[in-house]
């Protein structure tokens, strides 16, 4: 199993397009990484750079301990599995999860042992004998990291191998990579453009945007102190919602909205007296209550909640906002609300990082 230091990474591609700028990360032995963040921020390159599908254009890489920035990738020890999993379609699902270890000529003995292992753990051992084109998508994506299974390598890398499949299918798959990590106790790196599938799997985040990274941290970390307004607006949903606001004395001021301010609140606020900060409100941290009103325009039952969408104020002119409930509400359109804030967040508006609260 292995160990990662990823060096501040930099990836500059041919056209002078720069990629990745200053990663820095180091993995844990059984770690399962999650790289999230929108299209183009950069992950497959950095996942690429790691597998050593791509040269690293400034930084280290270390595997265990051992300098790996240059070195080819099959002397990596990696395994991939991407979004677009080809399966050879002449061939059976044995043949297509044995066929690595066929060209590397093990003992058909082995092979044998290591097939029927890897099936084993990815509820495969019925489809041994079918063609890919009989299964399912799911059944196929398992075959795909079947074949990367039997490898054994030190560490997997998963490039978004789930975006192809419905959404049951996906938390299906998910759950069973899940499982597979568990059991094989291997170091992992997977990349998704959905944070939903980051918070479930990952044991850390890192968050990226335009290159960067913005934070890492465990899925509670990255949910419940987001470092700043892209992390924060990127992770939970519905989104958060964010409004400009005064810091007055023991309040905070904005259009159709005046919230009061805990001591400890009040603490950390203290530098911006008088001053415009970013208010955060994730829906499910607005309550039924007595705090501010909103102007209904639409209520979505999802059965265990209700998502209140609207603007602030009774006559709604004021910025947009949406509630999640508890429970099953039936607010009409016009409908005023008044609502409560159970938590906060923060934001310098400048900077755009959070200002965190103490306590
Ligand atoms: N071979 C290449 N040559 C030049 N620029 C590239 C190359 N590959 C990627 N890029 C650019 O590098 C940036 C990061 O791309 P990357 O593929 O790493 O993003 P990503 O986060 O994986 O996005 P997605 O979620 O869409 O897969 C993008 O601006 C992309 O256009
Ligand atoms: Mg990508």
């Amino acid at each position: 199993m292995a160990e990662l230091s990823l060096q501040h990474l930099e990836k500059i591609y041919d056209n002078n397009v720069q990629a990745v700028f200053d990663f820095n990360l180091d993995i844990k032995d059984g770690e399962l990484i999650v790289l999230v963040g929108p299209s183009g921020c950069g992950k497959s390159t950095t996942l690429r750079m790691v597998a050593g599908l791509e040269d690293i254009s400034r930084g280290k890489l270390l595997i265990d301990g051992k300098d790996v920035t240059n070195a080819p990738a099959k002397d990596r020890d990696v395994a991939m599995v991407f979004q677009n999993y080809a399966l050879y379609g002449h061939m059976t699902i044995y043949e297509n999860m044995a066929f690595s270890l066929t060209l590397r000529k093990e003992d058909p003995k082995v092979i044998h042992q290591k097939v029927l292992a890897a099936a084993e753990i990815l509820g495969l051992t019925d489809q041994l004998n079918k063609k890919p084109s009989q299964l399912s998508g799911g059944q196929r994506q398992r075959v795909a990291m079947g074949r990367s299974i039997v490898r054994q390598p030190k560490l997997f890398l998963f490039d978004e191998p789930l975006s192809n499949l419905d959404a049951k299918l996906r938390s299906a798959t998910r759950r069973e990579i899940l499982l597979l990590h568990k059991r094989l106790n291997a170091t992992m790196i997977y990349v998704t453009h959905d944070q939903i599938e980051a918070l479930t799997l990952a044991d850390r985040i890192v968050c990226m945007s335009m290159g960067y990274v913005q934070q890492i941290g465990t899925p509670l970390e990255l949910y419940d102190a987001p470092a700043n307004i892209f992390v924060a607006s990127f992770i939970g949903l519905p989104p958060m919602n964010f409004f400009d606001v005064r810091v007055e004395g023991e309040k905070l001021v904005g259009d159709r909205i005046m919230l009061s301010l805990t001591a400890a609140e009040q603490a950390a606020l203290k530098a911006y007296q008088g001053k415009e900060i970013i208010l955060g409100v994730r829906p499910e941290n607005a309550a039924p209550g007595n705090e501010f009103e909103m102007k209904v325009t639409s209520n979505e039952n999802l059965g265990m909640n209700t998502l209140v969408h609207g603007h602030l104020g009774s006559d709604g002119k004021g910025a947009k906002i949406t509630c999640k409930f508890a429970g099953w509400c039936d607010y009409k359109v016009g409908d005023v609300a008044t609502v409560s804030c159970v938590k906060k967040h923060f934001f310098d508006k400048e900077t755009t990082n959070a200002i965190k609260v103490e306590g």
